[in-house]
């Protein structure tokens, strides 16, 4: 992402990810005999350096958005997560290849550190209270590249970017996302544990 706006210019993507430098999608899946009009509450919004999602999808928790291109062949989706910021808080988005809920998701998160960036990784959801900290390439279920944050709409929203190697056959996945309201000594603190923030997980299906 070009350093186009101000905002913009404290994107930060983990150095290590450069690992897999993978998929910057030449060519696409994205097939017009298919293309169908995203939801309206998605489909206007633009993003930095006018990246352009073929889908997206209004997630039905927490004011969110995904956007995404998937390309069968690679078998890879790029993502664009939306969420309001909160305060000083955090937003995290994942695929979780083996249930449906928060543990054993792998997910990018993203949050203004101290010293002024805003910082984007992968982190493990191990447990119901994860330690968040970044996941090397090693640790890794699937890997993510090109993982990415901005601030949108100034500052009310944030937007984490990652492109996924999806971890299985197929194009439904379970995914979760989350917003939490504060981050302490650089680490994203527990959200809240009521409501939409327990119910913001689904299936995805990124052919769609
Ligand atoms: C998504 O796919 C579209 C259509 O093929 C392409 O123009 C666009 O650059 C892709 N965006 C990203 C972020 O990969
Ligand atoms: C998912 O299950 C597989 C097979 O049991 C296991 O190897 C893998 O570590 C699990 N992934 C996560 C993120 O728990
Ligand atoms: C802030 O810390 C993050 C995480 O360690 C680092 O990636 C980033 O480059 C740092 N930014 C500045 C301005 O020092």
């Amino acid at each position: 992402m070009a350093a186009s706006s101000a905002h913009h210019s404290t994107s930060t993507s983990m150095v290590r990810l450069s690992l897999f430098l993978l998929v910057s999608i030449a060519s696409s899946s994205f097939s017009p005999a298919t293309a169908q009009s995203p939801p309206s509450s998605c489909a206007s919004h633009t993003f930095s350096s006018n990246q352009l999602f073929a889908s997206c999808a209004a997630l039905p928790r927490l004011g969110t958005t995904l956007h995404y291109n998937y390309t069968a062949a690679a078998n890879t989706v790029s993502v664009a997560f939306r969420a309001p910021s909160k305060g000083a808080g955090w937003v995290a988005w994942g695929l979780n290849p083996n249930g449906t809920g928060m543990v054993s998701t792998q997910a990018v998160v993203a949050f203004r550190h101290s010293n002024g960036s805003l910082v984007a990784y992968p982190t493990l959801l191990d447990s119901y209270a994860p330690s968040m900290a970044p996941a090397d390439a090693a640790e890794l279920g699937f890997p993510v590249s090109n993982v990415a944050a901005e601030y949108v709409k100034n500052g009310k929203e944030m937007v984490v970017y990652a492109t996924v190697a999806l971890p299985g056959k197929g194009s439904k996945f379970n995914h979760v996302w989350q917003q939490g309201s504060s981050v302490t000594n650089d680490v994203p603190a527990a959200h809240p544990t009521t409501g939409d923030n327990i119910l913001s997980t689904g299936t995805i299906d990124f052919s769609k």
